[in-house]
């Protein structure tokens, strides 16, 4: 039996919602491994909207078990609030379709309010992020000072580790000016949600486990991309976890070896939210109409996402630190129409050729793209379903995207709704 790994090739918002949720047909669990409710997961199912930011994207599906990893930081505010809107919707979701690992972190108000201080400091070039506290939570984490899901159950543990967090976050809010944290305050709001998140811990890595042994798929669901990876992307303009798929094994507690598929989702062409460096960035009006054909506004923060052409060279490498097996290429349907595309091979930096994005963010910012140019189609690939609707001219664009990241294409998305999917290889086939 298989186990895919879905991740993102760039830096987020390539369509893993769509495609993990076109996969969750085929899997029995599906499980978030990384992030938090920075991630927006778009999924459109015969014109229903659902955006997920906390929870797995195989909710949506009856029957399925839906499992928040370890790896993963939980607001749990933020999650009572997005179950009750999911199921506002008609969605079930039940401690036996939803579990959360024990062991996983919490995210407490005040790590987004210094989230939202330090970004908002002056004298630093802010990183752009979400201000949800996903950074301070993962500090917490491995500072060995955070509040994990089991820690609900005792009120003794609780204050313990409530005192453990809060020496250390009121030294560091006196510096910044922000008033100290009310304990008792803190101890209180989390009592109160205590029983509704303890109704879905489980040991996740025992659940997982046994249910492959079963035989049971497991579908694991990555957020951000790999140029946000807090060791592989564009430092410090990244986000604070692995995003890469080798965290899907520990941030649920499996091994490696459970691992058969890694599927990479590809966008047709480049976005980036927030701050940091991006090659192929355009300013005119390619860029502009790549922002408005893929209706590019952050699904978590609405802001609006720098749209530029297609790095071959970065995907490339971020395929090869996820180990990707193949990729799903999304939002072809958003380059219908143009006249030429132009797609980036390698970088120059001071006139020598780079076929990777160098490390140094002096160097980074020295690079310039090497481009090649490959005519565009003008007939409408939207809602594509099979290879024989795509034009001649398109498919020589998918060829050539396999050619220059040497890895081949296992799926191809046309359209936000779910069937609208073109299927190449079975990631779960084994
Ligand atoms: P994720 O964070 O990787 O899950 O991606 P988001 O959901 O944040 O952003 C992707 C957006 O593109 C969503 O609005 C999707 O509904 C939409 N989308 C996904 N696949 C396609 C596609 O093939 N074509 C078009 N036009 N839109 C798509
Ligand atoms: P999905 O799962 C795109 C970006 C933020 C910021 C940086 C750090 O929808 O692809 P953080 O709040 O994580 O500390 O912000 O990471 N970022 C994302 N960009 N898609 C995401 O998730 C993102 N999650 C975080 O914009 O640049
Ligand atoms: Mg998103």
């Amino acid at each position: 039996m298989a186990n895919v790994v879905v991740v993102g090739t760039q830096w987020g918002d390539e369509g893993k919602g769509k495609i993990v949720d076109w996969l969750s047909e085929r899997a029995d669990v599906i499980a978030r491994f990384q992030g938090g409710h920075n991630a927006g997961h778009t999924l459109v199912v015969g014109g229903e909207v659902y955006k997920l930011h906390a929870l797995p994207s195989g909710v949506v599906r009856g029957g399925k078990l839906s499992v928040i990893g370890n790896g993963v930081v939980l607001d749990p505010w933020h999650l009572l609030k997005e179950i009750e809107g999911i199921r506002a919707q008609g969605v079930e979701i039940t401690p036996e379709t939803l579990m959360i690992a024990e062991n996983t972190p919490l995210i407490l108000p005040f790590h987004g309010e210094l989230d939202r201080a330090r970004e908002g400091q002056s004298t630093v070039a802010k990183i752009g992020t979400t201000g949800r506290g996903i950074g301070p939570a993962y500090e917490d984490k491995v500072g060995r000072r955070a509040i994990r899901v089991a820690d609900l159950a005792d009120a003794a543990t609780l204050e313990l580790r409530v005192d453990r967090a809060l020496v250390h976050h009121n030294a560091l809010r006196a510096g910044l000016g922000l008033e100290p944290i009310d304990r008792e305050a803190v101890i209180a709001q989390l009592r109160e949600i205590a029983d509704e998140i303890l109704q879905y811990a489980a040991p996740v890595w025992k659940v997982l486990t046994e249910r492959r042994r079963a035989g049971e798929r497991i579908l694991f669901e990555g957020a951000q991309g790999a140029l946000l990876d807090i060791d592989f992307g564009t430092y410090p303009f990244v986000t604070s976890s692995n995003v890469i798929a080798g965290q899907a094994a520990t941030g649920t507690g499996i091994g490696p070896g459970a691992i058969d598929f890694v599927l990479g989702i590809v966008k047709a062409y480049t976005t980036r939210v927030g701050e940091g460096p991006f090659p192929t960035e355009l300013h005119d009006d390619d860029g502009q109409r790549l922002g408005e054909r893929g209706h590019e506004f952050g699904t978590t923060t609405g802001r609006k996402r720098r749209c530029g052409w297609f790095d071959a060279c970065l995907v490339r490498q971020t395929c090869a630190t996820s180990g990707v097996s193949g990729i799903a290429l999304t939002k072809l349907d958003v380059l219908d129409g143009f006249e030429t595309l132009k797609i980036c091979t390698g970088y120059e930096l001071d006139g020598v050729r780079m076929d990777y994005l160098p490390t140094a963010a002096d160097q980074q910012a020295r690079c310039t793209p090497v481009y090649e140019e490959m005519p565009g189609w003008q007939e409408s690939t939207a809602g594509a379903r099979s290879w024989a609707d795509l034009p001649a001219q398109a498919i020589k664009y998918i060829r050539r995207i396999e050619e220059l990241i040497q890895c081949p294409v296992a799926m191809v998305s046309t359209s936000p709704e779910r069937e609208d999917t073109i299927l190449v290889t079975d990631p779960f086939s084994d």
